[in-house]
């Protein structure tokens, strides 16, 4: 089931998400609607407190080439063990902060371990697209955005740019 994905500015966006002590049914429907949801966007990463819910889970899919198979992952608990000294630039972007994009410094290779839908420990290394949309999915599940790396003035055009379109949003949904 597709849910509706929250925007910034949202109080639920800012906050620190749980800790999961095993996967159950409620975890693994979870992650089934927050790989549709992601998929319907589309987007290549997905996390709990989007769709408004406090858990420390997250989904990617950064296969980019139409005629690849989908790469769905789903990943619980996530926490970067190790990063590289050398650092990546990519343009980011958010499906909570729809249509604004801004380059971003992070790690170039990370290490992540997680707990799957098993409930089994995974480890694995991720490199390029994979390694900055980890990141920016883990930094969610802390309350980040990528737009906090932003100036103050830049960060604060793209809220103001968000407020309009929620408010905007409002207006079309009472019409
Ligand atoms: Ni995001």
């Amino acid at each position: 089931m597709k849910r509706p994905i929250l925007i910034h500015p949202d109080p639920r966006l800012k906050k620190m998400c749980a800790t999961l002590p095993d996967v159950d049914d409620r975890i693994r429907k979870l992650a089934e609607d927050m790989l549709e949801t992601m998929y319907d966007a589309p987007g290549i990463g997905l996390a709990a407190p989007q769709i408004g819910v406090l858990d420390r889970i997250i989904v990617m899919d950064c296969v980019k080439d139409e005629d690849e198979a989908l790469n769905p992952m789903v990943l619980i608990n996530p926490e970067i063990i190790a990063a590289s000294e050398e650092t990546n630039v990519y343009e980011e972007g958010c499906l909570s902060i729809p249509d604004q994009f801004a380059e971003v410094t992070r790690p170039k290779q990370v290490q992540v371990r997680w707990m799957d839908l098993n409930g089994s420990e995974q480890t694995q290394e991720f490199d390029g697209l994979w390694a900055t949309c980890v990141q920016h999915e883990i930094d969610h599940l802390n309350g980040k955005l990528f737009i906090d790396y932003l100036g103050a003035m830049k960060r604060q055009m793209i809220t103001r740019k968000m407020q309009k379109l929620k408010r905007d949003i409002a207006r079309g949904k009472e019409a």
